[in-house]
């Protein structure tokens, strides 16, 4: 049994929690600074989320992240919202301060944003094509936007590409376009923000927009490549990645929200690879 009293504890709330790697990452960051501190993963009972969520914060918890289902639920528990966070409409991380006050933030966006510079796969006025329409879309277009790309968006099922686009529109350039528009279309990124890859499957995007300068990125990510990025990679695309980085940025930013340390990035990636 963990003793919540002796160290500064954190923890990722979810539903289901058993895949997450967040405990992995985080207790390598506070390895790497020699902080006695411990990040842990908690199953959120479905009905009773916000109940388990300030629990562990009554018990002494200092910070924490929520996964899915719960990120866009959790508004009413915080006393203060990053504009990031209000904007992304989820909130990935909580942090508690001295006075009890609880502060809503999200690092997912700025998290995928971290990694594509980290990569060197992103500059201003890039095209990107954004594939979905659902919380992962949502969670990236506004720093996307505002680190000044085209995005345009598109999904299976158009008209909500289409809600999502005019939501945003006021933050930068943005269009949502259906599938077939696609075809013979260039792109310099090409993001898969489906959950198509829980099912072994693919955005049906005509293969034509993919040549071997096209840079394919899937937030999706696996043990092995994704489905996507092989679906990519047969179609001469060189530069393919997955949602690893990313993960690991969104971590590395809400570490920095509860320590003002932002980590080493290479050393938890190495560190992940050999796990
Ligand atoms: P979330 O909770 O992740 O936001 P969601 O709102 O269901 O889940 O969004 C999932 C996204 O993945 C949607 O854009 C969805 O397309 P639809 O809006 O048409 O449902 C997309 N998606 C899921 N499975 C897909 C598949 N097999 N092919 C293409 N798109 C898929």
């Amino acid at each position: 049994m963990v003793n919540l009293y002796k160290n500064k504890f954190y923890a990722v709330f979810g539903n289901p929690i058993n895949h997450s790697k967040s405990p992995d990452i985080h207790n390598f960051f506070y390895k790497l600074y020699s902080l006695d501190y411990k990040y842990i993963k908690i199953c959120a009972s479905k009905n009773f989320f916000l109940k388990d969520i300030l629990s562990f914060f009554n018990k002494g918890g200092k910070g924490a992240n929520i996964t899915l289902p719960f990120k866009e639920k959790i508004f009413s528990l915080c006393n203060e919202i990053t504009k990031r966070a209000q904007i992304s409409g989820s909130i990935n991380t909580l942090k508690k301060f001295d006075n009890g006050n609880i502060l809503g933030d999200n690092t997912d966006g700025i998290g995928f944003l971290s990694d594509l510079l980290f990569h060197n796969i992103v500059k201003k006025k890039f095209n990107l094509l954004i594939i979905g329409a659902g919380g992962a879309a949502k969670g990236v277009i506004y720093p996307l936007l505002q680190f000044g790309c085209n995005i345009f968006l598109t999904n299976r099922t158009f008209e909500r590409a289409k809600i999502l686009s005019n939501k945003f529109k006021n933050f930068g350039n943005i269009e949502s376009i259906t599938l077939r528009n696609l075809s013979n279309m260039r792109f310099n990124l090409i993001i898969n923000a489906t959950s198509s890859g829980i099912s072994n499957e693919v955005p049906l995007i005509p293969c034509n927009i993919i040549n071997k300068k096209t840079i394919c990125y899937d937030m999706f990510y696996g043990d092995k490549n994704t489905v996507f990025m092989n679906f990519c990679k047969s179609y001469g695309a060189k530069k393919i990645y997955s949602g690893i980085g990313m993960l690991i940025h969104q971590a590395a930013h809400s570490f920095f929200l509860w320590n003002n340390i932002f980590p080493d990035i290479k050393k938890t990636v190495n560190f992940l690879s050999k796990k």
